[in-house]
């Protein structure tokens, strides 16, 4: 048997047309358009690269969007100064500040700046919270894209068994609250894995839906899943440059032994990450609604 493949590329499409009729649609009868500022602070390639995916994206749904680029060296309280200037701007509902940043600037400070409201990535406290107890909020990005896949390739939650394999803040933690939550691409039974389980491969082994998020190449191989399995790899990995130096990506797990055992299957590229785009988008889109008062 050769797994189904779960194109993140394709449903990524299917929401984007969606989204532009939304946006066309908030444009003509509120006068609202939606504003994404993406914060980039240094020359971290990957962090480039994201950023530039992000904006690309936002440009083509028609919002109005700005990159922000800062030098390395920015300090904190100009950062934390100029996250307030973006709080103020009513132009601007979303606001993204790309991850990582400099060692010499704390992250959480600058994470909880942003306001709630205009909080597009989902990892506020409040949005955290919310998204917790189960009201409504900005969910994060990939964990969002995530259900959404799961839910537009029907796969069914309700009662099976889901085994996450890594615990961030980002991925692992969210999409195991996500999932176990009463609601539509939820109500799963959720085992979570990290690096001190004493043996991963007995839980994912008996995983109906497998999500994988450990940041290692490889890591979960054919004989760690069963026959059947649904899998999610959200790992990139980045394991070499082509001659024209393009990066050369693999996910989590091993993609062409696991495909012949699975009955579902994410690629990497082309599986979680243009979701994850994606769903930022649907956010902001959402932040512009609210503040207009649509919904
Ligand atoms: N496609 C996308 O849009 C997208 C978005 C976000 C992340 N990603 C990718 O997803 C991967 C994970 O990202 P992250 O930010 O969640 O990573 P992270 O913060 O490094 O967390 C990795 C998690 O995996 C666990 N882990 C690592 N090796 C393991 C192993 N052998 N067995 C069991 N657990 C293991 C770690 O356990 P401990 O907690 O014990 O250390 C940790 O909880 C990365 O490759 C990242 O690039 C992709």
């Amino acid at each position: 048997m050769s797994a189904k493949i779960i194109s993140g590329t394709e449903i990524a499409k299917q929401i984007r047309e969606e989204l532009k009729a939304e946006v066309a649609e908030i444009k003509e009868k509120h006068g609202v358009v939606p504003g994404l500022v993406t914060i980039l602070v240094g020359e971290n390639p990957a962090s480039i690269s994201y950023v530039t995916a992000k904006q690309r994206t936002a440009h083509d749904l028609g919002f109005h969007s700005i990159q922000d680029n800062q030098p390395d060296d920015i300090k904190e309280d100009e950062l934390l100064s100029l996250i307030e200037k973006y709080n103020n701007d009513d132009s601007i509902h979303g606001i993204l500040v790309q991850l990582p940043l400099p060692k010499h600037i704390d992250e959480s400070k600058v994470l909880y700046a942003i306001s709630p409201d205009k909080d597009v990535d989902g990892f506020h406290p409040v949005n955290v919270g919310k998204m917790v107890i189960g009201e409504k909020c900005f969910l994060p990005c990939t964990p969002h894209g995530i259900l959404e896949m799961l839910v537009r390739s029907g796969v069914e939650t309700s009662g099976a068994e889901v085994v996450v394999v890594g615990r961030s803040n980002i991925v692992g933690k969210p999409i195991a609250n996500l999932m176990l939550q009463k609601r539509e691409g939820g109500n799963a039974t959720v085992t979570v894995c990290h690096t001190r389980t004493r043996d991963t491969a007995f839980h994912t082994r008996r995983a109906d839906i497998l999500i994988v998020a450990a940041g290692r190449p490889k890591v979960i191989t054919a004989d760690m899943v069963k026959e059947g399995v649904v899998v999610i790899d959200v790992g990139v990995n980045r394991i070499g440059k082509t001659p024209e130096g393009k990066a050369i990506l693999c996910g989590d797990v091993d993609f062409e032994a696991i495909k012949e055992k699975a009955a579902a299957i994410t690629p990497v590229p082309g599986g979680v990450g243009p979701m994850t785009i994606t769903m930022l988008m649907k956010n902001t889109v959402q932040a512009a609604k609210q503040f207009a008062g649509i919904e």
